[in-house]
């Protein structure tokens, strides 16, 4: 019993943490340096909707951690906080369409928030947004709907909708809609549909990324609200910021390279928080990172990396697609399962790389055509780990563990 007392006791007071949330990837922060320019443009262009106009729609687009999510909630709290002390009618709603990921969801959200209750399930969409619309004919306001990460919509079930809520100004009177889109993806604003672009991006807001000095100065903001004073060492701000602009200026990367360091130096009973705590974090949050993605990988896929992961001996060396593809079909072969063809493979060591967990670099051999060579992006520990979760594929992880230490006796001797 004691110990559980223990326990308990030492949680009430950490030596390390004032207050964590407020690192925490969803927490909103009341001011975002360095986005000045971004805020003004959001506000002034959504503040009409207080004396009763439709703001033009929006179209957002920033790499990923550019604080485009955090702006929007931001100002559009912000207005709605104005709206009812003026008594306006505003209908401002949120939705992340990565995660509410069907037009279905995507509706119901927005019938809901004029006060029509939409079932689960059994209803087409497009009743559901017959059904909008017949009230929205009755009321007086405007309606801000957010699409945040729309491009996971689009992707997936097409614009329709979107086409659908950009017209449906044409049809309403008193009550008037616009529409906030946000995406991170290049390919998705290349490839939408003309007409859906022109009427989305009235006015487009580009988030660009942060550079070292903008995160240490979002970082220090942000720390002296979560650390407690005198915890942090002053090395530490600028690495996390200079790691996290190396990899193209993403806050969230930064923030929480700097809440992991904070959480392994509480675990460690460390009263500072110093540089070797940051890099002990960027090693966590990136085997955080690989064990996710290879989580989620269908079987396939696992197989393909696993291969790769053999060929390049854990990512000491390059391989090439033929040479995986050999690999993988002893993998199948041995597992007495149905096997994909090489396109397939070569497909999904495409997807591989969109992941981020393997690198490919096409070379021109002059006549004799292109190579394609694969190396392993992360390291291969926690691959292995993963795989040996799934108890048909152990066997193989154990044996891709003998494959690598082989090859390291063989470079030791
Ligand atoms: N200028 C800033 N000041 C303080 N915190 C910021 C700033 N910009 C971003 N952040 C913080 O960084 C994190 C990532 O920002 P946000 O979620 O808004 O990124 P995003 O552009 O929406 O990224 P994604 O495209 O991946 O959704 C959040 O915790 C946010 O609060
Ligand atoms: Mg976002």
């Amino acid at each position: 019993m004691n110990s559980l007392d223990e326990i308990f006791d030492s949680i009430t007071d950490s030596p390390i943490f004032k207050d964590r949330e407020k690192l925490l990837p969803d927490y909103i922060p009341e001011r975002l340096v360095h986005r000045e320019q971004e805020l003004t443009r959001l506000a002034q262009t959504l503040a009409v909707a207080l004396r009763g106009e439709r703001p033009n729609n929006i179209f957002i687009y920033g790499l990923t951690g550019t604080g485009k999510t955090a702006a929007v909630k931001l100002v559009t709290r912000k207005l709605s906080d104005r709206a009812s002390t003026r008594g306006v009618r505003l209908y401002p709603v949120y939705i992340n369409v990565r995660q509410r990921d069907t037009p279905y969801r995507v509706m119901s959200d927005i019938a809901e928030t004029i006060g029509l209750r939409i079932p689960f399930t059994g209803l087409a969409t497009s009743e559901v947004f017959r059904r909008f619309m017949a009230k929205a004919k009755r009321l007086r306001g405007i309606m801000v709907i957010v699409l945040d990460e729309i491009d996971f919509l689009v992707k997936k079930h097409g614009d329709d909708i979107l086409y659908k809520l950009l017209r449906a100004n044409e049809e309403l009177e008193n009550f008037k809609i616009s529409i906030v889109g946000i995406t991170n993806s290049i390919s998705f604003v290349e490839n939408l549909d003309p007409r859906v672009k022109s009427s989305l991006g009235e006015e487009e807001i580009v988030f660009s990324p942060y550079n070292a000095q903008q995160l240490n100065d979002i970082l220090s903001e942000r720390a002296s609200l979560a650390f407690k004073d005198g915890v942090l060492d002053d090395d530490v701000i600028p690495l996390c910021a200079a790691l996290a602009a190396r990899e193209h200026g993403d806050a969230r990367r930064a923030l929480d390279l700097l809440r992991v360091a904070g959480e392994i130096a509480e675990r460690q009973g460390d009263r500072k928080v110093t540089s070797r705590h940051v890099m002990a974090a960027r090693i966590e949050i990136e085997r955080d990172r690989v064990v996710e993605i290879v989580r989620t990988l269908p079987m396939h896929g696992k197989l393909v990396l696993a291969a790769v992961t053999a060929m390049t001996r854990g990512g000491k060396n390059k391989t090439t697609t033929g040479e995986v593809y050999d690999y993988y079909r002893k993998l199948v072969a041995r597992l007495g399962i149905e096997e994909v063809t090489f396109r397939r493979v070569s497909g999904i060591i495409g997807e591989l790389d969109m992941l981020g967990i393997i690198r490919t670099r096409t070379i021109s051999r002059g006549r004799y055509g292109k190579t394609r060579y694969i190396e392993l992006a992360s390291s291969y520990k926690p691959i292995i780990d993963v795989l040996a979760e799934d108890s048909s594929l152990e066997y193989i992880a154990r044996n891709l563990e003998e494959v690598i230490n082989a090859s390291e006796n063989s470079r030791s001797l």
